[in-house]
């Protein structure tokens, strides 16, 4: 007999909540029951457009009103801390967006309130399920390239990000806390945790006030050395935004993922390239289709796990080894010191 399907509340209903509100939409097994936003006409403006039956002002009321089975927030980071206290006195399943919180305190806060309270977290961390990131893996286990030894993660872009973000500008931790999560994540992801890690950073762009601009070198414990690149000051010719790009290098081969979702596998003595552009769904908007596939498959890994009782990937467990990275990195930038990460 199939189970009913499962109610989810969205708050926040700003810029990207929209492509967790439409992937929500898209799922026959889960009802998109309530949206909250503290704008009314934000959260007004969701529900009609995406179907939910309640309307919130205020997320307490939402959560208070016994119709979610579990929460997804949207908001940004200074909200969430409260958010997420406000679903785990409420034992509410609660997924929460990226970057966890403003500090490394409120990022473990988080992590140890659902730990505590026995309720599932999961952050949202969508790059680890973009297409190419996935083949990448499976293209690592798969041992075609040996033993892996170097890899770069890099997403260097000029495009304006402050136009549909602007608040990024305000931010005193900027690329790493917001982009370079993503990818320290991807890096862990597929190269395993990391022991150590080096990083420097920039401020470029005339009045913005965190770094825009990062470099980071890790040392893994699988042995791969890696450097993760995150840039919003790249003026490039062609942008690959909103694309991450990576290299890979092992002793058997190696492989390269490029701009347009083209991924190259060096192996055997032959290359071959393959397409990994991301499956359109009715509601993708290009160039945010690949993002867009990422939220339905972090989403839909949630929906599995939560049915099935299991720990999803991005736990707070396993993200706090992200965020660890991310606050190792300021450290390190500050410092002009490597960071050891097992101590
Ligand atoms: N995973 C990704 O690829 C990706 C991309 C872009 C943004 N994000 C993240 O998404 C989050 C939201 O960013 P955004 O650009 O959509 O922000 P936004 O400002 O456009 O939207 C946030 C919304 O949350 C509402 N809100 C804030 N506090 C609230 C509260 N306590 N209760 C109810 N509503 C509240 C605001 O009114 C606003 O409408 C950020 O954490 C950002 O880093 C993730």
């Amino acid at each position: 007999m199939s189970k009913p399907p499962l109610r989810v509340g969205v708050i926040g209903c700003g810029f990207f909540a929209e492509n967790h509100l439409a992937a929500w939409q898209h799922m026959p097994d889960v009802t998109l029951i309530a949206v909250c936003d503290l704008d009314s006409a934000k959260a007004q403006s969701a529900a009609e457009r995406y179907g939910a039956k309640l309307v919130f002002a205020s997320a307490r009321d939402m959560l208070d009103s016994g119709e979610v089975a579990f929460v997804d927030i949207a908001t940004t980071m200074r909200s969430h801390v409260e958010l997420v206290e406000l679903a785990a006195a409420r034992r509410i399943p609660v997924i929460v967006q990226k970057p966890l919180a403003p500090t490394h305190a409120e990022c473990l806060a988080i992590i140890e309130t659902c730990k505590a309270a026995g309720v599932p977290l999961m952050v949202h961390e969508n790059t680890r399920f973009l297409k190419p990131v996935r083949r990448a893996q499976e293209i690592i286990a798969s041992n075609a390239l040996g033993k892996i030894n170097w890899g770069r993660v890099a997403f260097r872009t000029g495009h304006n990000i402050y136009g549909k973000q602007p608040y990024l500008a305000h931010e005193d931790h900027f690329v790493i806390l917001d982009l370079g999560v993503h990818m320290l994540d991807v890096a862990r992801y597929l190269f395993g945790d990391a022991t150590r890690l080096y990083c420097q950073s920039q401020s470029v762009k005339p009045g913005i006030r965190g770094e825009d601009l990062a470099t980071i070198m890790l040392q893994h414990e699988s042995g791969v050395t890696s450097v993760v690149e995150c840039s919003y000051a790249s003026p490039i010719d062609p942008d690959p935004f909103p694309e991450l790009t990576l290299q890979i290098e092992g002793t058997q081969g190696s492989l390269r993922l490029d701009p347009n979702y083209r991924l190259s596998v060096h192996s055997g003595g032959q290359t071959v390239t393959h397409d990994v552009s991301p499956t359109m769904f009715p509601w993708s908007t290009v160039p945010w289709h690949g993002t867009q596939e990422s939220v339905f498959a972090i989403q839909r890994h949630w929906v599995e796990c939560l049915r099935a009782g299991k720990p999803v990937e991005t736990s707070g467990a396993d993200s706090r080894k992200t965020y660890d990275l991310v606050f190792g990195a300021y450290t390190s930038a500050r410092t002009g010191q490597s960071v050891s990460m097992t101590s």
